[in-house]
């Protein structure tokens, strides 16, 4: 046999088992997101390096060492997307979708970064990621607070936190972080070599370093909050405002300054502890100067991304609507006479809105019974000669206890529909 070849390291193959589970919540986020007027948008994995370069900063953790860049045939210089919103903001520029209007929009799809792969970080990973641009106030902030709030309740999940701050222009960052650097400074002794590193690069990353030391010496820093303009600060009051009228529960965390360089004002997190070490399941913030920075025209904006991959792990396990794409029924057969009458029936029910899977390749009835049970199919459809003859259709319930039943052949397709419907029924409960 020859040697088998894996999968790239950090890169995860998602089977039949979990999928459902996924479109359970892109189905759900899609609805949300409707429900707030946002639009779909389909975006390149491959861009131009230089677009995040400039983008999510020279000096942050995914451009120094977590892209996936080579050269092409033609020697251009490509990176596989490490993040949605450059491309986005890319796109929106190159259609004039920022002139004179404002835009909501959505994407979802892989992005990839070379970090250390553990649980809940991969190297290639799923975000839904959402867009607002033109809206300067902060009420677009809040909307994007509640519409993840609003997903998490479609979801039934319980326990996310959402952190919020604000860091202010890039002007008042600025006069912050030169203060910051000349406190830091004053403590250089004690700064692990990350920190070290930083103090040059981008400080104010030093502010969420998770070790317990740094965050000691982090505790006696200078506080950004004390050095956010006038308007920023309004801005900030604002959003709490909004979130308190809306109920939406939060916490200010003045650490809170994010891993990539283009935010400006309100930046914020939703996290659990249920996830151990990589608890964000979601994460964005206003980046007002990323349109203008990248070509375009000043457009304000704000977003954020959540990471499919957390989300889905936060999920109940065996919720039944997580699993909706079963069969409603497997069509078995007691020998190869009646296997023209099963796939005939078996398009019936698909005619009808059902989902059938027909067993194919024969074999004796057990064996078709437990792929049938296998299948995750509700109920099983036996064709053998007596039901053939007499016209009707044993059928077996795989998911409960019930008894097996015979239906009159012309019978069967509402007695199925009944049956989904009561099901779904169950489930909206
Ligand atoms: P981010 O914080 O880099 O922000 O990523 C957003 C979310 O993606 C994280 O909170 C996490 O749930 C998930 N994520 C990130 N890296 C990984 C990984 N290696 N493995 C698994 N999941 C991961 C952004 O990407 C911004 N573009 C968000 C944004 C949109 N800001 C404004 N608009």
């Amino acid at each position: 046999m020859s040697r088998q070849i894996q999968a790239v390291r950090g890169m995860n193959d998602l089977l039949p088992e979990v999928v459902g589970a996924w479109q359970h919540v892109e189905a759900a986020a899609a609805r949300v997101l409707a429900a707030y007027g946002y639009r779909e948008v389909r975006l390149p994995l491959l861009e131009r390096t230089d677009l995040f370069a400039r983008s999510i900063g020279e000096v942050t953790d995914i451009v120094e060492k977590e892209m996936y860049t080579f050269e092409d045939r033609n020697g251009d210089s490509l990176t596989l997307r490490p993040e949605g919103t450059a491309g986005c903001v890319r796109a929106g520029i190159e259609h004039s979708l920022f002139h004179n209007q404002v835009q909501r929009l959505w994407y979802a799809g892989a992005m990839f970064r070379h970090e250390r792969p553990q649980k809940g970080r991969y190297r290639q990973f799923h975000q839904i990621g959402v867009e607002a641009f033109g809206f300067d106030g902060p009420d677009v902030d809040a909307e994007l607070m509640a519409m993840c709030a609003r997903l998490w309740d479609a979801l039934a999940l319980t326990g996310l936190k959402l952190e919020i701050n604000s860091l202010g222009t890039a002007g008042s960052r600025s006069a912050y972080r030169a203060e910051l650097v000349r406190y830091l400074q004053g403590c250089r002794a004690r700064l692990d070599e990350d920190s070290q590193r930083r103090l040059e690069t981008n400080p104010l990353r030093i502010l969420d370093s998770k070790s317990p030391e740094m965050q000691e010496v982090v505790s006696g820093a200078p506080r950004l909050c004390d050095y956010l303009d006038e308007a920023s600060r309004r801005h900030f009051d604002d959003l709490r405002a909004f979130l308190d009228a809306l109920e939406i529960e939060y916490v200010v965390n003045e650490r809170l300054v994010r891993g990539l360089d283009y935010y400006t004002r309100t930046v914020f997190e939703w996290t659990t502890d249920r996830l151990g070490a990589q608890g964000t399941v979601c994460a964005g913030g206003r980046y007002d100067g990323l349109v203008e920075q990248l070509g375009g025209r000043a457009t304000p904006a704000a977003g954020f991304a959540l990471g499919m991959e957390r989300l889905v792990e936060l999920l109940e396990p065996g919720d039944p609507r997580a699993d909706a794409v079963a069969p409603d029924a497997y069509v078995a057969v007691t020998g190869p006479a009646m296997h023209a009458d099963g796939m005939v029936l078996s398009e019936r029910l698909r005619d009808a809105g059902l989902r059938a899977t027909l067993h194919c390749g024969g074999g004796s009835l057990k064996s078709q019974m437990k792929r049938a049970d296998r299948s995750g199919a509700r109920f099983a459809l036996i064709l053998g000669e007596a039901e053939i003859e007499e016209g009707f259709v044993t059928v077996k319930p795989l998911r409960d206890e019930r008894p097996q039943l015979r239906v009159a052949r012309d019978a069967i397709i509402s007695f199925l529909l009944d049956e989904a419907a009561a099901s779904a029924r169950n489930c909206e409960r």
